[in-house]
């Protein structure tokens, strides 16, 4: 783009009194930018009602103009140096700023925050520090204003450098400059100051102008959220604004969460004389595609050869604004580039105070804190992480129709589960069985079934499930057991402990438990299974005859318990991914049976779940007594 049309969108933020629209005031002045008399228009005011010139005068007649659509450009403030233009985003709070920041409707290129020299570091200096960083704004510079009133002391000024330096260091932002200002006396704004002469840095403008605008993500992998689908005679329009990427005429694009295909026919664009071939990052565009596929708002189109991770469940770095506490179990809406859906709080990792950036265990959010979480959707969403690409990878929650909070993604310790979910044969049928349900469980004395045991490793799950195959079997039960590192020998020997590879793990072993117990037989698996949707997968594969049979020992047991010394192991760093440890494990929220293995003993154990197995499956009396 040439640098004259160019415009850099510039968040100017800080805390309430330390002189925001004067030196916004000061900019516009000092740049030429205000309308033509303004200036002396206001300055005559003040003197007529013998008020002292204040800037945030004139900048609220400029805003009264504004919001009447007199002068200037309705939507935003803007401000021209000789090198290009400038958009201030001009947040009066938190939630203004990271609803601005988060709907991406005015992602900023660059911060400037602002710090009272008298006063020094606030709380909330410290929270827009943190709500920068989190956001993935990297060009910062601080301004340290009202010098003036510290009789311009490079002490004072140092003090605020070192301080605030070393606070946006820990949390990987480094100011490009400090530079000591006044607004009010126009000290080091457009000129350098005469009264700071041991300052040798670049003004404001100067230190503006260095800044780059940031690049349309062209060159990220393409996100087009569909925003709306319209009928035209017979075209349906898909329409949306591309997010990253680009997007070409006959390109194929994979529609998540939905899993479908379709090649794009045409772009359609309004007021141009010839239809585009493709379009990039930052277009509303409209597009029709050669298949009739159904697609709906909130689906997200990319390349099928990059596409958005498939989850239901994903971690969070959120930070939290709703007036009531975020806690474990909380329900929310969350939006999601043009996706709505309801979330639920599964778990709080751990809350930082972004004042000290210390964290803390809690399972309350308070407002104003940062937050690590679990969030559960409702249904399998298509999700980037914020690191893969910012633009699409982060989120809003909304409680009682506001925004709430604002957070980006992390799919760390959770798999993509887009394979699990997307089958890739086609012309398949099923072949009936002549045998049936019915004929296998007269004979057997018994239902088929599935008896999913998970817990924790060290819980008992192994134990448990081979006494509990004995005991059925003396009873004349048909039963088998399937166990994680017997199974992990042979059929799943090519698997790891990776999320995507505990999934896979589970989609296998679900899926062969499920054969099992269509076979007649009693099918108990023993298989730690962390992860919910993965668990929920097998349930589906199971059907009508699937228990969930949750082995209970909290990690302070199995720890102790530590059977085969691996808890040991992991807490010394030599297993990654160690489940309890450094991977998740997520609790069933309604098992069909509870086996609490720190109370009972195993004889004990192994009733209750032989109990269980005779009332449900037996139907035959001889198998229903011990
Ligand atoms: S699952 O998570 O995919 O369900 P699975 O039950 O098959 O795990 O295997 C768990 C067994 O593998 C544990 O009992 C333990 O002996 C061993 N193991 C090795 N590495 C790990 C790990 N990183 N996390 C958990 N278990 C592990």
């Amino acid at each position: 783009m040439d640098a004259a049309q160019e415009s850099l969108k510039v968040a100017i933020v800080g805390h309430v009194d330390h002189g925001k629209s004067t030196l916004v005031g000061r900019l516009f002045h000092d740049t030429g930018s205000l309308p033509e008399g303004k200036f002396a228009a206001i300055q005559a005011m003040c003197q007529r009602r013998g008020m002292p010139f204040e800037w945030a005068f004139l900048m609220d007649a400029l805003q009264a103009e504004r919001d009447q659509g007199v002068t200037i450009d309705t939507a935003q403030i803007w401000f021209r140096t000789a090198r290009r233009g400038y958009v201030i985003i001009d947040a009066p709070g938190h939630k203004e700023f990271l609803k601005n920041m988060v709907t991406g409707a005015a992602a900023a290129d660059a911060a400037l925050l602002l710090i009272d020299a008298a006063e020094g570091i606030r709380e909330q200096s410290r929270r827009h520090g943190y709500l920068l960083h989190l956001l993935g704004v990297r060009q910062v510079m601080v301004a340290v204003n009202k010098m003036d009133l510290v009789d311009y002391g490079r002490d004072r000024y140092e003090m605020i450098v070192r301080d605030y330096g070393a606070y946006l260091e820990e949390l990987g932002v480094t100011p490009r400059h400090f530079i000591p200002v006044s607004a009010r006396q126009g000290d080091n704004i457009a000129h350098p100051s005469a009264a700071m002469a041991w300052y040798r840095g670049p003004t404001i403008l100067q230190a503006l102008d260095d800044f780059q605008v940031m690049t349309q993500p062209d060159h990220l992998p393409l996100r087009f959220p569909v925003q709306d689908v319209y009928r035209f005679d017979e075209r349906r329009i898909i329409a949306g604004r591309i997010e990253t990427g680009v997007l070409r005429v006959g390109d194929s694009l994979l529609f998540s969460p939905a899993n479908r295909v379709g090649k794009v026919k045409t772009i359609e664009a309004w007021n141009v004389p010839s239809q585009p071939i493709q379009a990039s990052a930052g277009m509303s565009i409209g597009i029709t595609l050669e298949e009739q596929i159904f697609v709906a708002r909130g689906e997200v189109a990319s390349h099928e050869t990059d596409p958005p991770v498939e989850s239901d469940v994903f971690l969070a770095r959120l930070f939290w604004l709703g007036d009531r506490d975020l806690a474990v179990g909380s329900r929310y809406t969350m939006k999601l580039n043009t996706a709505e859906v309801g979330v639920v709080v599964q778990s709080i990792d751990r809350v930082i105070d972004t004042n000290d950036l210390s964290t803390k265990v809690s399972a309350r959010v308070a407002r104003n804190e940062v937050a690590e979480m679990t969030l559960r959707a409702d249904s399998m969403q298509a999700l980037d992480t914020f690191t893969a690409s910012p633009p699409t990878g982060r989120f809003v929650l909304v409680d009682d129709y506001s925004i709430a909070g604002g957070g980006i993604i992390s799919m760390q310790g959770y798999a993509d589960q887009r394979h699990l979910v997307a089958r890739r044969s086609s012309n398949i049928q099923r072949v009936a069985h002549d045998v049936t349900a019915e004929n296998r469980e007269r004979r057997n004395g018994h239902k088929g079934g599935v008896l999913w045991f998970t817990g924790l490793s060290g819980a008992g799950k192994s134990t448990v499930a081979v006494a509990v195959e004995r005991r059925l079997f003396n009873l004349g039960y048909q039963t088998y057991v399937l166990d994680g590192d017997n199974v992990r020998h042979g059929l799943n020997g090519d698997l790891g402990f990776s999320p995507e590879d505990r999934a896979e793990n589970i989609r296998r072993v679900g899926e062969v438990a499920a054969l099992i117990s269509r076979a007649g037989m009693l099918c108990i698996t023993a298989f730690i299974s962390p992860y919910r949707s993965d668990r929920d997968r097998a349930r589906l594969a199971g059907g009508a005859q699937f228990a969930e049979i949750f082995i209970k020992a909290d990690l302070a047991t199995c720890e102790q318990r530590d059977p085969k010394g691996l808890y040991k192991k992991a807490r010394a760093g030599d297993i990654p991914e160690f489940t309890g440890i450094s991977a998740p494990y997520e609790v069933p929220e309604a098992p069909d049976l509870v086996v609490d293995t720190a109370s009972l003993t195993v004889d004990k154990a192994v009733e209750r779940v032989v109990g269980y197995i005779q009332t449900r499956f037996a139907i035959d009396a001889t198998r229903a007594r011990n």
